[in-house]
């Protein structure tokens, strides 16, 4: 059987050590794993059964006090390692690991633990790739869930994923970045510079929420590639030449125009500031925030569909304005379909009599939204937040707290001549990059 004592932590430093045992016991301890079964998730609002292998963290300095968080499925190695080499700053991704597994036996089969040595071995490479050749400060939380059917492996608790994935930031500035995307190198430019990184943190925690516009290749394919690292080295004068000669364009602009739309392409074009955009409800932007100010994702999402929009409307309703950043900018890198991207979009092939089963998972998450939205009107919606996560943020003082008023360390004063004011260098962005 699979046990956590035979688990490595793969971890550097009497610190990062301890932290990262804690987080292992804390996760852990307690629970009893079970198969994830179709008809108890449905049902009733079951809480992810995931357990947590292995947690790698880097043991090199953070090198800007902002941390992307990301959460990916273990098939999507490669993207983890395009978007750390594509920010130089601290990343936290929680990985997951879908075992399916009918039999019943107690444990875990030979296969899925043959399963999981895989895919530990293949995040050890990621982690020590990126370590070695000085990419993003990279934590991975690589968590694994026992399935007792294909059709409920289907029940990916991605949002589960993503709250996990930003409990060990360590920053106040925090954005939640597919992993699929980019990240222009103006970004890391930028955050080299203390003003900027003390405007941000200034400006993000009155909720201004800063848009990254999110780009993808004219044509898709695998020669896309190329142009996803083009535009993500290039300023932004030459991305607008890519731009207007069709080589990139708003992600997903042809198949879906409201997930972007309101960025307003063809203004941030010309834009040297930032400028405010009103949200829209299928809106679905990737921004840069502030850890207490920034919600967090209500994990009764589950399986896909309605994850992000529904957060996008939480963070709307709490007041935030949606402000594009004028040139730091997001552009998604193609991939192959995988196993589980496959199974979501031909689910009707893979779970073949369960057809109308996979017509409840979409009718599921559409009644959750709907429901989230009556109770916004109200003023009572609270995202529902994994109970064990709940419990580490109680006993684990180190993590940043879940309820901001309760923050020990005070912000840094205010440098008065590095705190931008209304017309100040960052409301005008400069362009160059
Ligand atoms: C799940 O529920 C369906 C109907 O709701 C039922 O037909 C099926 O037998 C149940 N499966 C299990 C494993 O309980
Ligand atoms: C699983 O592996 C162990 C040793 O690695 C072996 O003794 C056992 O027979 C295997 N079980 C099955 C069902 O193959
Ligand atoms: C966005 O939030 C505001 C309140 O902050 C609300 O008045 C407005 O209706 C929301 N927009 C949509 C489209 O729900
Ligand atoms: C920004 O652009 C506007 C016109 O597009 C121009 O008038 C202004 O001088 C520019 N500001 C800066 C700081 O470059
Ligand atoms: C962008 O980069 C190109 C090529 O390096 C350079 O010629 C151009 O001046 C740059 N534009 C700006 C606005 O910095």
């Amino acid at each position: 059987m699979y046990k956590s004592s035979i688990i490595f932590l793969f971890l550097f430093g009497a610190n990062l050590a301890r932290e990262g045992a804690d987080l292992f016991s804390c996760l852990n301890d307690d629970i009893h794993i079970k198969k994830t079964s179709w008809n108890e998730s449905m049902h009733s609002d079951v809480e992810a059964n995931v357990r947590l292998a292995r947690i790698w963290t880097s043991a090199r300095p953070m090198r800007f006090e902002l941390t992307v968080f990301t959460q990916l499925t273990s098939d999507r190695h490669e993207a983890l390692s395009n978007l750390c080499m594509s920010f130089r700053g601290p990343v936290s991704a929680a990985v997951h690991v879908s075992i399916v597994q009918p039999e019943s036996i107690p444990g875990l089969s030979n296969d899925s633990i043959e399963a999981l040595v895989r895919a530990e071995a293949i995040f050890a490479d990621v982690f020590e790739r990126a370590e070695l050749l000085h990419g993003c400060q990279l934590t991975i939380m690589l968590f694994y869930e026992i399935f007792d059917s294909h059709l409920s492996s289907l029940l990916y608790p991605i949002n589960a994923m993503r709250n996990f994935a930003r409990m060990p930031v360590k920053t106040e500035l925090v954005s939640a970045i597919d992993v699929d995307m980019v990240i222009s190198r103006s970004l890391s430019t930028h955050l080299l510079d203390p003003m900027f990184r003390n405007w941000l943190k200034v400006e993000t925690v009155k909720r201004r929420a800063f848009v990254l516009p999110a780009f993808e290749p004219g044509c898709p394919g695998m020669s896309s590639r190329t142009v996803t690292m083009l535009a993500s080295l290039v300023n932004k004068s030459q991305l607008m030449g890519l731009y207007h000669q069709g080589s990139v364009t708003q992600f997903k602009g042809h198949v879906f125009p409201p997930g972007h739309g309101p960025t307003n392409y063809e203004k941030w074009m010309c834009a040297n500031e930032t400028y405010k955009v009103s949200w829209q409800g299928n809106y679905e932007p990737w921004f840069i925030s502030h850890w207490d100010v920034l919600p967090w994702f209500d994990v009764r999402y589950k399986g896909f569909g309605q994850n992000k929009i529904s957060f996008l409307a939480n963070v709307n309703q709490s007041g935030f304005s949606f402000e594009p950043l004028p040139d730091i900018w997001l552009t998604h890198l193609y991939h192959r379909a995988t196993e589980s991207s496959d199974l979501v979009k031909n689910n009707q092939m893979n779970i073949g009599s369960d057809v109308l089963r996979g017509n409840d998972m979409k009718m599921k998450v559409e009644a959750l939204y709907r429901s989230q939205r009556i109770e916004m009107m109200q003023g009572t919606y609270v995202p529902k937040l994994d109970s064990r996560m709940l419990k580490c943020f109680e006993k684990l003082h180190w993590l940043q707290p879940l309820e901001p008023s309760t923050r020990k360390t005070v912000h840094q004063p205010l440098l008065q001549s590095t705190c931008p004011c209304k017309h100040s260098k960052y409301d005008h962005f400069s362009l160059h990059v």
